[in-house]
Order: structure tokens, then sequence, then C-alpha cells
């Protein structure tokens, strides 16, 4: 059987000029490197309205039918997440209730249980957005997510993508790289 693990690879940020996104693209390639198949979706492309149970009322929307089928076909996910007022940004926490939204038959966070989660973050401030990511890896924690110990927060951020996108730092490519190897070796591992 193929244990190739097969990364899901996104940003809490929609935003244009994301330094998540940014990040979330440069995670990507290192997957790749330490021989994962990642998939990179793109926040900006993501179109989920804000979460509302009354929405649900003919089912679930169609973008989220897409972002669980998604979901549903990778076995981790690495996730980079921007802090806002010490937390999640709302666009993750949105993402995260309708991808744990279940269709007719289905157990709620299907799409959760039993995946790993690497975590890293990007802020312009000093700590790096290592605040919010305490309470993403707690939320995935309690939807059945093996979130892995090893996480990077990039603080100072606005300093650290050049014009392409690409890490200038060389010990921040190292910390990214860390927890880019450990998913993928623990996704293999569960995997047998
Ligand atoms: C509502 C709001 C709250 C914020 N709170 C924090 C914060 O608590 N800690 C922090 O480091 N940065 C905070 N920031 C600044 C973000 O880190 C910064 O806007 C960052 O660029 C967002 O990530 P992005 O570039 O991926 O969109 C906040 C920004 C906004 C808009």
């Amino acid at each position: 059987m193929d244990n190739t693990p097969r990364i899901l690879v996104f940003a809490g940020s929609a935003r244009k000029e994301s330094l998540n996104r940014k990040l979330a693209a440069a995670a990507h390639q290192m997957i790749q490197d330490a021989g994962g198949v990642s998939t990179l979706l793109d926040a900006a492309e993501v179109s989920l309205p804000l979460y509302n149970q009354d929405l649900e009322e003919n089912g679930l929307p169609e973008e989220a039918l897409r972002l669980k089928k998604i979901f549903a076909e990778h076995d981790a996910l690495l996730i980079a997440s921007p802090e806002y007022n010490s937390s999640i940004t709302p666009f993750l926490k949105n993402l995260i209730d309708w991808v744990s939204r279940p269709t007719e038959g289905e157990e709620m966070t299907a799409q959760f249980r039993g995946k790993v989660a690497g975590l890293v973050s990007a802020s312009p401030s000093g700590l790096g957005g290592m605040r919010a990511l305490v309470h993403v890896r707690d939320i995935l924690g309690n939807i059945g997510v093996l979130v892995i110990p090893e996480q990077k927060a990039i603080p100072n951020a606005f300093d650290v993508f050049d014009e392409e996108g690409k890490i200038q730092d060389e010990n921040v490519v190292k910390g990214v790289r860390t927890v880019v190897e450990s998913l993928v070796a623990s996704t293999q591992k569960l995997k047998g």
C-alpha cells in the first residue's frame, strides 16, 4: 500500500498580501521536498458564508461540500494561521466549522478525526502569532486531530518574505522545515 502522506496546506487568511498565504506556499514546497504529496488550497478561492445553522436547511452549500471532499482526500493538514486578538481568525474558524458539518448519515467532524496536523504562523508582531496556535491546537485536538508538538511562529514577518514570497531567513526556513518533516514522518507512521 502506498503510504506517502497526502497533506492539505492552507492559510487562515484570504487577504491578497497575506503573510500566512506566503507561508503556506513555502510549506507546500517543503512538503514535496520532504517526500509528501501536498495540495495547496488557496484561501483566496474559498467562498464560504459566515456559518449559520439555518443555511443547512436544504443541505450543505456547494462550497462546503467541495471543501469536505478535498479534506477527505488528505491524511494531514498544514495550517498557516494568523493571530487576531491573540486567537484564531474568523476565516479559519468558519472554514473549520463548515467542514466539520456532517452530510446525511455521516459522523460529525468526520473530515478531521484521525488526521494529523502541523501548525505555523506569521505575524508582524514580536510573538509571531504563537498565541493563536494555542487555540488552533485546542480546537483541532477536540475534533479528533492529532496535532504534532513541533510548531513555528514567525515574528516580524514583514521582513521575512521577499517579493516572490520566498523566506529570506535561514533560521525561519529551518523552523518551518522541522514542522514539515515531523508532519510527513508522523503521518507516514500512522498510515503504517
Ligand atoms: C482584527 C485584528 C486583530 C489582530 N490581532 C493581532 C494579535 O493579537 N497578534 C498579532 O500578532 N497580530 C495581530 N494582528 C495583526 C496581524 O498579525 C496581521 O494583520 C497579519 O498580517 C495577518 O495575517 P495575514 O498577513 O496572513 O493576513 C491583528 C490584525 C487584525 C486585523
